[in-house]
């Protein structure tokens, strides 16, 4: 395949039809206390944290794709769901509020509940824009997508349009939005003259196989580092880059992404896993939001963040290179962890 311009890839994107939800660009920051701090590389953060819908993150660009598909599928009820603080459930909650859309939320908490699930961050907002929100004791992935296949059947049954989360076709929908976000910062480094030689985002799913197809139609040659916040019960690597190949089928651009284009790091989900905040994360939060008065969430870009702060320390740098760290948003979840937080950076000292 010959490489396509940043024009040539946008006009394939927009083949597709979007519901337009987010601020777009975004800024591509530099951040030249942290990059001190280190001694180079010199870091840019690509504020994801601010495309704009109720506290911004990733899942605005993913909807504005989804959204597009949902409307021209002429559904009137979205079935979705995740885990209670999901920040994808609440930028999609919002999605519907803009679009009319009913939605109803099934938020998987992973365990009997001991006591009432605390309204706050992604949860008090999913109240807020008005989604009708179940959670259930089961986990996200397979037992929260099984709820919503059979919650979705329900509602058919009694004569809803529904548009069902279903990750095989979702997925790619979403990707395509990161294409976009990949685009955006090959032309914001140009403008600010440097290319990166390293990209960054916290990833196991399509935001990553956004960005890797793009390099890939691009013809860039930079190493993107997705930084897994959970373990899946599958191949990750294979999927992302099945997410991606199926992206690409959509916008007409045949990338053959494979497994091995995948650069994928599941050592910073920290020692208590998915959703538990780490000595890292700790770490990466109190260091942006003390230099640059920029906010990582406990969950996501937090340990994203950490990998990144990590692979710095050894040695993967020079002081001149370029790293683009792409922020994902989460940042509601800061005020659902805030005992977590607050225990934790005590505990660092800090
Ligand atoms: C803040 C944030 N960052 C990153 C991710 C990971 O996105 P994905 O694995 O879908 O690319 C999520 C997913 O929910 C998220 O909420």
């Amino acid at each position: 395949m010959s490489a396509l311009t940043t024009a040539e890839l946008r006009n394939a994107v927009a083949q597709l039809p979007h519901f337009p939800l987010a601020h777009v660009p975004t800024p591509l920051e530099h951040l030249p206390k942290l990059s001190e701090m280190f001694g180079g590389p010199q870091i840019y953060i690509k504020r994801d944290d601010c495309t704009g819908l109720t506290f911004g993150g990733n899942k605005t660009r993913h909807n504005e794709l989804i959204l597009g598909d949902v409307l021209k599928k002429q559904a009137d009820l979205i079935v979705w769901g995740a885990g209670v603080q999901s920040n994808n459930c609440r930028q999609t909650a919002a999605a519907c509020a803009k679009a009319g859309i009913d939605i109803h939320l099934v938020l998987g908490r992973g365990r009997p509940a001991t006591e009432p699930d605390p309204i706050q961050g992604n949860l008090l907002l999913d109240h807020l824009v008005g989604a009708k929100v179940e959670i259930i004791d089961g986990g996200i992935g397979l037992e929260v997508d099984e709820y919503i296949a059979n919650l979705s059947e329900k509602y058919v049954a009694e004569g809803r349009k529904v548009y069902a989360w279903d990750r095989k076709t979702v997925k790619p929908l979403a990707a395509i939005g990161y294409v976009t976000a990949m685009v955006e910062i090959a032309e914001q480094s140009a403008e600010q003259s440097f290319t990166p030689d390293a990209v960054y985002v916290c990833s196991a799913g399509s935001t990553g196989a956004g960005l890797v197809l793009a390099r890939e139609a691009m013809g860039h040659t930079y190493g993107i580092t997705h930084v897994a916040p959970i373990v899946w019960p599958w191949d990750t690597a294979a999927d992302m880059a099945r997410i991606a190949r199926e992206a690409g089928a959509l916008i007409g651009v045949a990338a053959d992404v494979t497994a091995t284009d995948i650069d994928l790091t599941e050592e910073y989900i920290g020692p208590d896993g998915y959703g538990k905040v780490s000595p890292g994360c700790l770490e990466a939060i109190s260091l942006l939001a003390r230099n640059e008065a920029i906010l990582l969430d406990p969950v996501y870009s937090g340990k994203a963040m950490a990998g990144l702060i990590d692979h710095i320390r050894a040695g993967k740098f020079t002081r001149d290179q370029h790293v683009v760290f792409v922020h994902t948003g989460g940042t509601p979840a800061l005020f659902a962890y805030n005992e977590d937080l607050m225990d934790g950076l005590g505990q660092l000292g800090v």
